[in-house]
């Protein structure tokens, strides 16, 4: 099985990502948070430090609504080896978003969405994108297999799919419980386009659930809330091992310094989730978030390294 962390605002940022990938190596696939095509064009080498920097090992996500604004967008992108792929987001419903026409939304418009496509491909880039299985409250399987024919009309075949309807007029909150996630549809998806990977997101978050898609042959998940939840589920549920979680920790560390806008802050916030599931939680958190440099924060992993075994 190969899981893909859900690119997730105020979560998978430069810092947990790679966190996670010297927690699980490339046994994970990651993805930046929603980067809007207008601030990679506009303020290109900001944006591309803070959430990439030359030691990249994840999939960039944008959202755009206007062809030749991707097009300008993809122009850069292309330009940046490290970057290997480009994630369309097409399942978006936060208002803010909304209101750009961007993600969920534009999805009301399937002949922009199509051009925006057409720009999208002309990328020397892979190109895969993420959607909703319906945009409204009803089951609708038109709306989603003719987004699936479309993008296999330009050659995308990879194709996450958040198993739960969007709705507009929800707020973000809501769109994260209602209605109810459609795993069933999914599946007829999966049946039906077997020459696309179809990759299904939404509550997948224990044991039971992936196993419960392992046997029914997909081999391809995308976990987000979990990940962050408790970034070392996967390992305490055997699903992947992960070999020596202090070196791991202590290799993220030394990394991270290297980072040039590095921010203690955020480093903590990043680490902060390793303890949740743990005896004495609150204890380690509330002791790491005292501390004020990275050797201190070294020392502190240093000195607990027996949390983990
Ligand atoms: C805090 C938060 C931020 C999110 N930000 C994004 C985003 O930037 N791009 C995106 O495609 N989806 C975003 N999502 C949706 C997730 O990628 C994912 O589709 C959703 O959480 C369902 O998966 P889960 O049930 O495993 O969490 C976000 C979700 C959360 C909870």
């Amino acid at each position: 099985m190969i899981f893909h962390v859900a690119p997730m605002m105020g979560y998978t940022d430069y810092y947990f990502r790679n966190l996670l990938h010297f927690l699980y190596g490339d046994r994970i696939k990651t993805y930046s948070e929603m980067i809007v095509d207008k601030a990679i064009i506009h303020n290109t080498n900001n944006i591309l430090n803070k959430h990439f920097c030359y030691s990249n090992r994840s999939v960039l996500q944008i959202a755009g609504s206007n062809p030749k604004e991707i097009k300008e967008c993809i122009k850069i992108i292309d330009e940046i080896p490290y970057i290997k792929e480009i994630n369309f987001n097409l399942g978006c419903p936060s208002s803010r978003v909304q209101e750009n026409n961007l993600g969920l939304s534009l999805t009301q418009y399937p002949e922009i969405v199509e051009n925006c496509l057409e720009q999208l491909i002309k990328s020397k880039k892979k190109i895969s994108v993420k959607c909703r299985l319906g945009l409204g409250l009803k089951e609708d399987q038109k709306y989603i297999d003719n987004f699936i024919l479309l993008f296999k009309k330009y050659n995308i075949n990879k194709i996450i799919i958040h198993c739960r309807n969007g709705v507009l007029t929800f707020n973000t909150k809501n769109n994260r419980k209602i209605p109810n996630i459609n795993y069933e549809l999914f599946f007829k998806c999966k049946k039906k386009y077997s020459d696309l990977i179809l990759i299904p997101n939404g509550e997948i978050n224990n044991q039971d659930i992936i196993n419960y898609f392992s046997n029914n042959l997909v081999k391809e998940v995308m976990i987000g809330r979990k990940f962050s939840e408790d970034p070392l589920f996967l390992n305490y549920n055997e699903i992947l091992q992960i070999e020596d979680i202090g070196l791991s920790i202590s290799n993220y560390l030394d990394f991270i310094q290297k980072y040039p806008i590095f921010k203690i802050n955020l480093l903590i916030k990043s680490l902060l989730p390793l303890f949740n599931n743990l005896k004495d939680s609150k204890k380690h958190k509330k002791n790491i978030q005292s501390l004020c440099s990275l050797d201190e924060i070294k020392l502190f992993f240093k000195e607990r390294t027996f949390i983990w075994n």
